[in-house]
């Protein structure tokens, strides 16, 4: 079995439904790989606007995407880990919903999306890999040995966004956090490339209402045995 590519676990949902800590989390329990696709995204988004391309010219900001040099730096545990982007620490302007706002804009565009798919593949390295974003169980790892689609109801997601900046020092309302990520999430589902959606063979799990230990373990526990 040599030659079998490593394990993919993958986690998909909209903003805000808890994809990034939860991942975070099993990826830790299983001691596999973890990969912020949205991050991503993200650094590209701020990478284009640190040299000043033109981020509505698809064709640039793709050729941004190939030169744009980004490292995860992994913390302890299931710690967020810190992201460098063209040798900077960009960790706490791409958390920023400007950050995430770029990069939806830029993810709706084919020549980006298809810059940053070997930059993804590259992290399927053994023992394993827990994949988080949109499109990882229907496009990037649609192989993967178990797909899960986390959903959230819009309020709930927008109040946890609002507790994470908050808690971050970022000033920002709740009402605006939540036509930000109801503008977000129409734009991800509408989009014609790789738009957000359940992948056919995914677990659904609704995490309103539940912490993250209960979903963690909902997942490790759905996950086929290996
Ligand atoms: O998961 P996130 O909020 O960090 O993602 C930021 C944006 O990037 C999101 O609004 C859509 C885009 N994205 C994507 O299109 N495909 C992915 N696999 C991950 C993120």
């Amino acid at each position: 079995m040599r030659n079998m590519p490593a394990p993919v676990l993958t986690i998909d949902g909209p903003s805000g439904s808890g994809k990034g800590t939860i991942s975070r989390h099993v990826a830790n329990r299983l001691g596999w790989h973890y990969l912020d696709s949205g991050a991503l995204y993200r650094a590209v988004g701020l990478a284009a606007a640190w040299s000043q391309v033109d981020l509505s010219d698809a064709d640039d900001v793709a050729a941004c995407a190939e030169r744009t040099e980004i490292h995860f730096e992994t913390g302890e545990g299931s710690a967020e880990p810190r992201v460098i982007v063209n040798g900077k620490d960009a960790t706490h302007q791409l958390r920023m919903e400007t950050a995430g706002a770029a990069a939806s804009a830029i993810a709706a565009m084919p020549p980006v999306r298809a810059a940053l798919v070997q930059k993804q593949h590259d992290f399927r390295r053994v023992p394993g890999l827990v994949a988080d974003g949109r499109d990882m169980g229907t496009v990037i790892f649609p192989d993967a040995v178990f797909k899960v689609f986390l959903t959230a109801s819009a309020e709930e997601r927008a109040q946890r966004r609002y507790k994470q900046l908050k808690d971050k020092g970022v000033s920002v309302t709740l009402a605006g956090l939540l036509g930000e990520i109801l503008a977000r999430d129409a734009r991800d589902a509408n989009r014609e490339v790789a738009p957000l959606r359940p992948a056919e063979d995914a677990v659904r799990i609704d995490t309103t209402g539940l912490g993250i230990d209960a979903v963690v373990e909902r997942v490790l526990a759905l996950m086929p045995s290996r």
